[in-house]
């Protein structure tokens, strides 16, 4: 589908319903299938990859029902995992097929987690290490991609493990396995990724004295059932929060965003870029049962000005990135980040496609293998463009945003990609814009 994306006055309105947190929303799904009993979870997303996990889990023999945004996960624990099929199919989501891998291994099923082509073509190596080092037995395609197959085996040991990127998937891959393993499997993170998956378990941690966070699991660890609400994603109103900034006499508001301290960094960051952006952080009724801390967020159009990404704030905003190059070209000066080769590791190759995407508008931007520098300029007016997706839902929709500013019309290709994480995306679009 090619969506045509005409330029903005300004946006102004507020979003009630932005998508559920993706992160979140599967790690509350995974989560209740590993408990014994019925866990309810609210605000569950509705997209394409939150909705993998639960078909994923369906396939693994638990019961899941949704009803609207409502998903009731009922589970004979970690230990009764009942296959339906030999092949379990995670579609485009790294986090299902990483957090799953933690599972099917410790569990010891046989089973294959299939993706789709872009799945199939992600780095999956820094999960099948770790598992393998622990145990498990499993064949990989070539240059460990998926398909993975998983073998059943003797049981898991467990293991102390630095993680050699900072990842939450890794991170919780390994935890997630060392629920299976005797004795106590240690994960040490020098740079702090999401912190979902020990936040919502409550698994211990502590500090090193070189300042790196352990963080803990062991079989003898208590997973409970319970009921859970999904704050609304921050990674789909950073869109948001950046088209209000560049787009002139935009005023936007969204409501219910999570904030978690290990994801909010593309606040702080836009703040710094001299963005105006009003945070009302809730509590009270709005609270009840909240995985997570939420806000209320305002927008309005700001003069922005360049910035500098910190190395340590990288995996806080790996994935706002994309749309966080858009803000960096309408901002005056030099805009650097670096210290983010992840990025190459996504959906698809997002400094390539981010260099593309700001080459195409005439932005002026120079490519490192670790991330890229533009030179923005608050008041260029960016070439109209037939932009590339590369299937990737944060790169059609930050094309998005860019086009807003162009003079005329752009269109971005494969632009039904956006419902893998914002199924209503250009329907939001259409109702901010005037
Ligand atoms: C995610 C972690 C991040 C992020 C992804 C979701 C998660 O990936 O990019 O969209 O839910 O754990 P990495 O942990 O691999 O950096």
């Amino acid at each position: 589908m090619i969506i045509t994306v005409k330029p903005a006055k300004s946006l102004r309105g507020e979003l009630a319903t932005l998508p559920a947190d993706k992160s979140v929303a599967h790690r509350a799904a995974i989560f209740a299938a590993l408990a014994k009993g019925e866990s309810v979870i609210e605000n569950y997303s509705l997209a394409a990859d939150p909705q993998s996990t639960l078909q994923c889990l369906r396939d693994l023999g638990v019961f899941v029902k949704q009803n609207k945004s409502q998903v009731v996960i009922s589970s004979n624990g970690r230990l009764a995992f009942k296959p339906q099929k030999t092949q379990i199919d995670c579609g485009n989501s790294g986090t299902t097929m990483r957090l799953l891998s933690g599972i099917v291994a410790g569990a010891g099923l046989d089973i294959t987690l299939t993706g789709d082509a872009s799945l199939s073509s992600r780095p999956m190596k820094r999960v099948i290490e770790p598992l393998r080092t622990m145990g498990a037995k499993i064949e990989s395609s070539p240059g460990d991609r998926a398909p993975i197959r998983f073998l059943s085996h003797e049981g898991l040991k467990p293991i102390e493990y630095i993680l050699p990127v900072a990842s939450a998937q890794v991170k919780s891959c390994v935890l997630l396995a060392g629920l299976f393993a005797n004795g106590e499997t240690r994960v040490i993170e020098k740079l702090p990724s999401r912190d979902h998956t020990e936040r919502m378990l409550g698994l211990p941690s502590e500090i090193s004295k070189h300042g790196a966070r352990i963080l803990k699991s062991s079989s003898s660890f208590e997973v409970k059932p319970g009921n859970t609400r999904v704050p609304n994603d921050i990674s789909a109103a950073a869109f948001w929060m950046v088209a209000a900034s560049i787009v002139p006499d935009s005023d936007v508001k969204l409501m219910s965003v999570g904030i978690n301290p290990s994801r909010n960094a593309v606040i702080d960051i836009l703040k710094r870029m001299g963005a105006d952006i009003e945070v009302e952080v809730v509590s009270g009724s709005r609270d009840e049962l909240l995985a997570e801390p939420v806000a209320d967020i305002r927008i309005r159009s700001a003069s922005l000005k360049a910035v500098q990404l910190h190395e340590n704030e990288i995996p806080n905003c790996i994935d706002e990135i994309p749309v966080l190059a858009v803000a960096m070209a309408f901002a005056d000066g030099h805009s650097e980040v670096r210290n983010a080769a992840e990025l190459r590791a996504k959906e698809c190759d997002r400094i390539s496609a981010v260099v593309e995407m700001l080459q195409n508008a005439g932005v002026n931007i120079i490519e490192h293998e670790d991330g890229f520098e533009i030179a923005g300029n608050q008041n260029i007016a960016p070439k109209s463009s037939d932009y590339r997706s590369f299937h990737d839902h944060r790169i059609a929709m930050a094309a998005s945003v860019l086009s807003l500013k162009s003079a005329g019309e752009s269109t971005v290709a494969d632009a039904e990609c956006v419902s893998i994480s914002y199924p209503d995306f250009y329907m939001h679009l259409s109702e901010l814009c005037q």
